[in-house]
């Protein structure tokens, strides 16, 4: 049997056990932050040290990022139709990544699921930290791909607020290059996460994405900084998060947030 979500709660669990008992069309959007697949594994993802490097100097060996390269694709597979199920038909799908998935992830949802994609916004972080290697570029994107809840032929009406990112961009049309710095301090005093977003960054998606009181879900919850900002800006929101130590921060930062005057 299949049950409805209850909006603005944190569950506890594996998306991939929790989205498979929710009915189809359960949610208005998706607004994902999954796993990199850069922790460990064979070969290049295992090297160590490399990997955050473009994040802060600190190896990214979190268990919940390990992966073999064939369970990543499968994963990636797996939690991306069951996004594609529960998000309501001409919903927007909003998915962050860096170069080491964001291919994966675009490939997934143009040629396996057969999404339309509407944009590739490009997050430039100007105050990202040099590479300590000295052998590639200094990282300083992530990329979210936009896509719509439907085939390119029939992806129709989708929620985006023109008149709303013009007004955020100044009164200009808003591009598909957002400056953003890393996540301030200020931001992480509830917990140590090893990639929280920034706030600013994902209330202008909540902003330019989604209509006041409809229904967001993120599947990898981290510390929920989509429900701090759905809830800030009038909508509802569904958390998802594996890790019991990630879900204290989370609540604890929601707790305190709305402590604040
Ligand atoms: C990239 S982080 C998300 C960070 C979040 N956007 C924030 O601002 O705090 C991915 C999160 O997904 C969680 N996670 C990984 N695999 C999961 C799964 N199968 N189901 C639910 N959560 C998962 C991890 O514990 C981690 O907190």
């Amino acid at each position: 049997m299949t049950e409805h979500p209850q909006p603005n709660t944190i569950i506890e669990d594996d998306c991939l056990d929790v989205m498979p008992a929710w009915p189809d069309a359960c949610v208005d959007h998706c607004i994902a932050d999954p796993p990199f697949g850069i922790s460990s594994g064979s070969g290049r993802r295992g090297k160590k040290g490399l990997g955050w490097a473009f994040s802060s100097h600190v190896t990214m060996q979190e268990t919940w990022d390990r992966f073999s390269h064939d369970d990543f694709f499968q994963f990636n597979v797996r939690w991306l139709s069951e996004v594609c199920r529960v998000v309501k038909p001409n919903g927007n799908i909003l998915v962050f990544g860096t170069f080491h998935n964001i291919y994966q992830l675009g490939f997934i949802l143009q040629s396996v699921l057969n999404r339309r994609i509407l944009n590739s916004i490009v997050w430039f972080k100007p105050n990202a930290q040099p590479n300590i290697t000295a052998r590639t570029l200094t990282e300083s994107t992530e990329q979210i791909i936009w896509a719509v809840n439907d085939t390119p032929e029939r992806a129709k009406k989708w929620t985006f607020n023109y008149w709303d990112a013009k007004e955020l961009a100044g009164g200009r049309q808003m591009r598909n290059l957002w400056e953003f710095g890393v996540t301030p301090k200020s931001e992480r005093g509830n917990g140590k996460h090893p990639s929280q977003k920034p706030l600013a960054l994902v209330e202008r998606l909540v902003l330019v994405a989604s209509k006041p009181d409809e229904l967001l879900l993120d599947p990898f919850g981290g510390t929920g900084t989509l429900a701090v900002a759905a809830r800030k800006h009038g909508r509802r929101w569904l958390l998802i998060e594996s890790e019991s130590g990630y879900v204290e921060v989370a609540r604890r930062r929601l707790e305190r947030e709305s402590a604040e005057p």
